[in-house]
């Protein structure tokens, strides 16, 4: 299912003193069965328009396309908003919001229950979910709200798992993970993508957009500041963006600089740079 956003904006608190325009004639398209990365300043938009994606927040100005799915500013027309959240699910950026049962098992067996799974399938599913976040069978009967802020956050993304969406957006998944478990997390988002799930991940975090990204959306103060592949986001100016390089991308600039007849465009990990070396020797 592809995604296309037509001059998106979106407005906090309207026509109050303390109105917000969070999204300001945003236009792009999110490709299927890719990973995109949405980047951008704190405070520029990034969860403001992925909340948009499945009706969480409706436009209030344009439209948000998400296959035959469309979601206007006119509620009326909004109706299939419970059928699009099926196959469209956000784990947020704070983990806290989305947990809610009174233990790990039962409150990642709730997405499954609640589409027609019975108890015991759901629970099946939740396990099989918790297992690939890496979360054993010791954390079942916990409370959700007693575990560290890592571990919220690989149960919160193990809820969506369960519900097996098309479509998974992760709002800074990685933030507050130690590198074992921020591992555990890119290796799944990896994983799923390569068995056909579209994936859209808000990160601040320049080595996951090289590494993992098919396609970059940047924000700036609610508007869109760029969108591509992140070679050409790296090689431009990103003087605006306070962004930093990625330490990868500064070393094949330099080898390339030095002589070295690499494509930076296909290279996202030091293995891929070992390999064009190799063949080029
Ligand atoms: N519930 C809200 N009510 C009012 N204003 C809000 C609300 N949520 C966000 N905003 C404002 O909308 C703008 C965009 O916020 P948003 O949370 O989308 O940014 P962000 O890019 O996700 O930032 P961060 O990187 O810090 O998570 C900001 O100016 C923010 O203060
Ligand atoms: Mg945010």
């Amino acid at each position: 299912m592809p995604i296309k956003i037509n001059h998106l904006s979106y407005t906090y608190m309207k026509k109050t003193p303390n109105e917000v325009k969070a999204l300001d004639d945003v236009s792009l398209e999110i490709p299927d069965k890719k990973i995109t990365a949405i980047i951008g300043h704190t405070g520029s938009g990034k969860s403001t328009l992925i909340q948009t994606l499945n009706g969480l927040l409706t436009p209030t100005e344009g439209t948000v396309e998400v296959g035959d799915f469309v979601i206007t500013n006119n509620p009326k027309k909004n109706k299939k908003i419970k059928e699009l959240r099926k196959h469209i699910s956000i784990v947020f950026q704070f983990p806290e919001y989305q947990l809610f049962d009174e233990t790990v098992e039962k409150d990642v067996a709730f997405g499954p229950k609640n589409y027609g799974f019975k108890e015991e399938e759901a629970l099946k599913k939740a396990h099989e979910a918790l297992a690939k976040v890496g979360i054993d069978e010791s954390f079942y009967k916990r409370s959700p709200f007693e575990l560290s802020g890592g571990e919220k956050r690989r149960v919160a993304i193990a809820g969506i798992i369960a519900i097996d969406p098309d479509i998974l957006i992760l709002d800074e998944p990685t933030a507050g993970l130690d590198p074992h478990g921020s591992n555990i997390i890119l290796n799944l988002i990896s994983e799923l993508n390569k068995s056909g799930k579209t994936i859209i991940i808000v990160t601040h975090d320049m080595n996951i957009v090289m590494n993992y990204s098919d396609h970059v959306i940047v924000l700036s103060d609610g508007k869109l500041a760029f969108e591509g592949v992140s070679s050409d986001l790296f090689n431009g100016d990103v003087s605006n963006y306070s962004i930093e390089i990625p330490k990868l991308f500064q070393f094949c600039k330099l080898l390339e600089e030095k002589g070295a007849k690499i494509e930076i465009s296909k290279i996202r990990t030091i293995d891929d740079l070992f390999n064009q070396l190799k063949e080029r020797k």
